[in-house]
């Protein structure tokens, strides 16, 4: 069958559909029905099922006899070290960790951040919580203390597991004091916290409330996978919406297994025994998705990568991780890429590496540009797939499904709908527009199994941020066209979303940050086109009247501020002192118009501008950071 077929079988019959993808997963209770409607525009998943995401990417794969497989393999040449871990040895890991969790009390429910660098750790403390049915909210480690707070306390975690360290290329990344700090700021204070203590810095525990790693397991018994109800949370992961406070996307149980487990076949074109790589970060959906779950649900071998594409030490790392553990998928963002080649630019390191295992090349994250494309597709001579997803569906949107059929490759689509997607583009009325005409994209409902049914403790906001816009949809917040062929086309967001180096970034929270400056009187952040990360955040900043202070001196407190508030992952680095910010006659900033000119691209004045001279003393300002050039 072909995708056409497959998408239209989808179509005709969801329910037979999910129903038969759920023939891929081990449940303690099989679920009779696939679609739970009842409290619809809300909608549910397989939620008279029983069953434990640890068992299905664990233990069956060693009672099918895959026990001696590797499931998991640590690449980390910032460690200049590389291990693998069989599935036996991941059960036998990850049924201690769950049972030293469980005799401090973790239970079914109970929610347990993870603050650790790319280590194999990371993902067993993920499924140890799986297996004890606890929600698990995975915190990047480029995020600052402050960010952790507030997570702290959105989610009330009775643990937090947590690293002593991670390891960048020009620094150690000091968890625990950032932890600590966190802790202290958060008015939710954890039962306890699990350090796994690296060489590279071992940390001072905090008596009575931090336990060792591997000193809290001794003599504890291992615990068993605890079933839960298709619809219990998994976990949440927390993304960046259009103000301060990020939005916890909670993720379902069984359609979680049930979707990525379609998608490792069909998109990504594996099988069990392969071996496939998702170069991101355990921090990311991508990382909870495709290093974690997906490959070790399906039975595959997933690569812990800890590294960076350039400079550990080379810009050949990703080739020879490839080669030498014959990766057959892989996966990355264009930024990485371009990073490569612009340390490579004739693909001469690619040459060193045999790269005949793998199959296809995935890009996902931000907008895969052409150039990076024919770059990859020249070089590494395989098929360049890019594909769109987001933190709240947990799996691709849309993709060229490898795995069903090789459809065409439309340089800068990422090709068309997955079943369950009924994707359509929208006029601001609600309309659908036609083929090759911009609109918001947004999704029919109900979403299929594994996206988000709601928010962590936020169902009105839920219902605002993504329903009520049009009704009957969920709203991406991308905007884009679709073509005759229906090869989906994304351009841009259609909030104060950016996209730096795949990261997603709210320019909302940036703006809080600097308003919290004491000079600052009113501030506006854009993201201007950045060659290498796609997207680069600028400040705007007017002082308060009267303000002496040197502008020079305010902007680097506030690069500083950032740094501190949001972390070192908002790569805060540009901003200047204004005057004033041009505005609309009823006061809404103008940011669009700005982020055009900073980008040299063509521009109208505002019909509802206020003052049009303040955006030639906003170009010289741009000028000033080396923006605006033409
Ligand atoms: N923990 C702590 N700090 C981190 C971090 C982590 N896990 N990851 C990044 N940072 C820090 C970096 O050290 C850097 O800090 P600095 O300002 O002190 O230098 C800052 O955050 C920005 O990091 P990064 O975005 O990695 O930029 P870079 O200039 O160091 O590297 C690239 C550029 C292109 C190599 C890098 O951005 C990259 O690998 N991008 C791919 C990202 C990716 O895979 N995203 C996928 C999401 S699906
Ligand atoms: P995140 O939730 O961090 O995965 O970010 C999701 C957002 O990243 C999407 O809403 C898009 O704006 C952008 N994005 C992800 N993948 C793509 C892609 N393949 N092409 C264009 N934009 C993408």
């Amino acid at each position: 069958m072909g995708y056409r077929e497959v998408y239209e079988g989808w179509q005709a019959d969801p329910e037979r559909f999910w129903m038969e993808a759920a023939g891929g997963v081990d449940w303690v209770k099989a679920p009779t029905r696939a679609l739970n409607d009842s409290k619809a525009p809300l909608y549910e998943w397989f939620t008279d099922a029983q069953v434990n995401t640890c068992w299905n990417a664990v233990d069956r794969h060693v009672e099918a006899g895959r026990g001696a497989q590797l499931a998991i393999i640590h690449e980390s040449p910032v460690t200049h070290l590389k291990k693998g871990i069989t599935y036996k040895e991941l059960q036998s890991r990850v049924a201690s960790l769950a049972g030293a969790l469980r005799a401090k009390g973790v239970e079914k429910g109970d929610r347990v951040i993870i603050y650790m660098p790319m280590v194999p750790e990371a993902l067993e403390a993920m499924l140890a919580c799986a297996r004890l049915g606890a929600i698990h909210s995975v915190v990047f480690g480029g995020f600052a203390a402050n960010e952790l707070a507030v997570r702290i306390d959105d989610c009330t975690p009775k643990a937090i597991i947590a690293a002593s360290c991670g390891i960048e290329p020009n620094r150690i990344v000091h968890y625990k004091p950032l932890l600590d700090a966190a802790i202290d700021m958060a008015s939710h204070k954890p039962s306890f916290c699990v350090i796994l203590q690296r060489e590279q810095e071992v940390a001072k525990l905090i008596e009575g409330r931090d336990v060792a790693w591997h000193t809290f397991q001794y003599g504890v018994a291992p615990a068993e996978c605890v079933p839960v109800s298709g619809d219990h949370p998994a976990y949440i992961l927390y993304t960046s919406g259009t103000t301060g406070a990020p939005k916890g996307v909670v993720r379902p149980t069984a359609g979680h297994l049930v979707a990525l487990n379609w998608t490792m076949r069909a998109i990504y074109d594996c099988d069990p025994g392969d071996v496939f790589w998702a170069a991101s970060d355990v921090g990311w959906v991508v990382g909870h998705s495709y290093i974690c779950y997906a490959p070790l649900i399906a039975g595959c071998t997933t690569i812990v990568f800890e590294g960076k594409p350039v400079g550990t030490p080379d810009a050949g790392t990703f080739w020879r991780i490839i080669a030498e553990n014959k990766v057959k998928s892989f996966f990355t963002a264009p930024t990485a890429l371009r990073a490569i080649k612009r340390d490579d630019p004739e693909g001469a390191l690619v040459q060193d590496y045999n790269l005949k295992r793998l199959k296809a090349l995935y890009l996902a994250g931000e907008r895969a540009d052409p150039d990076t494309i024919l770059w990859a597709q020249r070089h590494v001579g395989v098929p360049v797939i890019d594909h769109w997803w987001q933190t709240e569906t947990g799996w691709a949107i849309a993709a060229n499904p490898m795995g069903i059929e090789a459809l065409p490759v439309k340089i800068g689509s990422p090709s068309v709908a997955m079943p369950g997607f009924d994707v359509q583009v929208l006029d601001e009325g609600g309309h659908p527009v036609a083929p090759g005409q911009l609109g918001a994209i947004a999704i029919k409902l109900p979403l299929p199994p594994g996206t988000l049914p709601t928010l962590w403790n936020a169902e009105e906001r839920f219902k605002k941020s993504y329903l009520s816009h049009f009704p009957g949809f969920y709203e991406t917040g991308d905007a884009g066209f679709v073509d005759e062929d229906g090869y989906l086309y994304i351009m841009a967001r259609t909030d104060d979303v950016i996209n730096v180096a795949g990261h997603r970034l709210s320019t909302g929270a940036m703006e809080e940050v600097l308003s919290g400056h004491k000079d600052v009187a009113e501030c506006a952040v854009i993201g201007v086109s950045d060659e290498l990360k796609g997207q680069s955040p600028v400040g705007f900043l007017c002082l308060n009247k009267g303000s002496a202070r040197a502008s020079a001196d305010v902007v680097k407190e506030c690069v500083q501020l950032m740094r501190e508030k949001i972390g070192p992952v908002a790569d805060f680095k540009r901003a200047v002192v204004v005057d004033r910010l041009p505005k609309t006659r009823s006061g809404k900033i103008l940011r669009a118009t700005m982020v055009k000119i900073a980008d040299n691209v063509e521009w109208k004045m505002p019909a509802t501008i206020d003052d049009p001279a303040i955006l030639d003393e906003i170009k010289v300002a741009l000028q000033t950071l080396g923006y605006a050039k033409g």
